[in-house]
């Protein structure tokens, strides 16, 4: 792909302040973000996912009892050794994989849960003036070529703003950011309207933005001014709708599987999904599923 010298996207911001109130008890005291889908929690998914797009800045907006998620990056000497006199090296690979080397990883706190758009505003001192990604861990995109490479790509050609984006049934749009389109080629979409969590019937497409965008450093202006939206919270959608007719704003309908893994039903899928394409228990978990009928 032609690269046209747009800023390069080097900074992604990880909202992880979230409750997890859909999995209690099991998120009383541990992240919803530690949860597992296979053998590695979410976080370090779409950590990974952002190490294989060319992320360089791993940024969390932490929370209360949060903390967790920072350690699991760390270092673990007193681990590696054990491991190493145990003659556990492949153990030792995997856990070196979990780790993000120093200067890498920044985190800056959301205080009260005020909405996403308050999330991503709490990370403006360490993204700076320039174009940034914003990851959702809860959406899970399963392909070999990672969903935010897919965007940067996508970005390299187009510039401006982007969101991941995919159709979802009539009836969900009140779960979601929807857009309004004005044109739809080559799985790029640009955008004319967007508005959060509409009724089904006031939605002006089925469009819906999955958690993975790219965008400009102006949204934090509009973030700045706090207004509440859809269900009394500072959405991110509604700062974006403000950058429309302003600066380039597209969606990319991205390739492979996405899972919602905030929702139980969604986790369970994941899991299966991770699972299935492992090369150590695949053959066995595909086994087990057949079991059941
Ligand atoms: C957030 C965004 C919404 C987006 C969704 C994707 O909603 O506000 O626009 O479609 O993530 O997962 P939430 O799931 O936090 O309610």
């Amino acid at each position: 792909m032609t690269n046209k010298n747009f800023k390069p996207v080097r900074k992604a911001v990880f909202p992880v302040a979230g409750l997890g109130t859909r999995f209690l008890p099991a998120t009383k005291e541990m992240p919803k973000e530690m949860l597992p889908i296979n053998d590695r929690p979410l976080i370090q998914h779409v950590v990974e996912e952002a190490k294989a797009a060319g992320i360089e800045e791993f940024i969390f907006v932490t929370g209360r009892h949060k903390n967790m998620l920072e350690e699991h990056f760390d270092f673990q000497p007193e681990l590696e050794q054990t491991l190493e006199a145990r003659g556990k090296y492949d153990m030792i690979e995997k856990v070196r994989a979990s780790e993000l080397p120093a200067g890498k990883l920044f985190c800056t706190r959301q205080p009260k849960p005020l909405g996403l758009g308050h999330a991503v505003w709490c990370a403006a001192k360490l993204i700076g003036d320039e174009p940034f990604a914003i990851i959702l861990p809860d959406d899970l995109v399963n392909h070999e070529e990672g969903c935010l490479t897919q965007m940067i790509n996508t970005y390299n050609e187009h510039g401006g703003n982007l969101v991941a984006v995919k159709d979802v049934p009539r009836d969900q749009t009140s779960k979601y950011g929807i857009l309004d389109i004005e044109d739809d080629k080559d799985g790029v979409v640009s955008i004319k309207g967007l508005v959060e969590k509409p009724d089904p019937a006031d939605a002006p497409s089925t469009l819906s933005i999955i958690g993975r965008y790219i965008l400009q450093p102006e949204i934090f202006t509009h973030l700045a001014a706090f207004e509440k939206g859809a269900g009394n919270e500072i959405q991110l959608t509604d700062a974006m709708a403000k950058l429309l007719g302003k600066q380039p704003f597209h969606g990319l309908r991205f390739e492979g599987d996405h899972f919602d893994c905030g929702s139980r039903l969604g986790f369970i899928a994941a899991n299966l999904a991770y699972s299935l394409k492992d090369p150590e228990i695949g053959a066995d978990v595909k086994t087990l599923m057949d079991s059941y009928k």
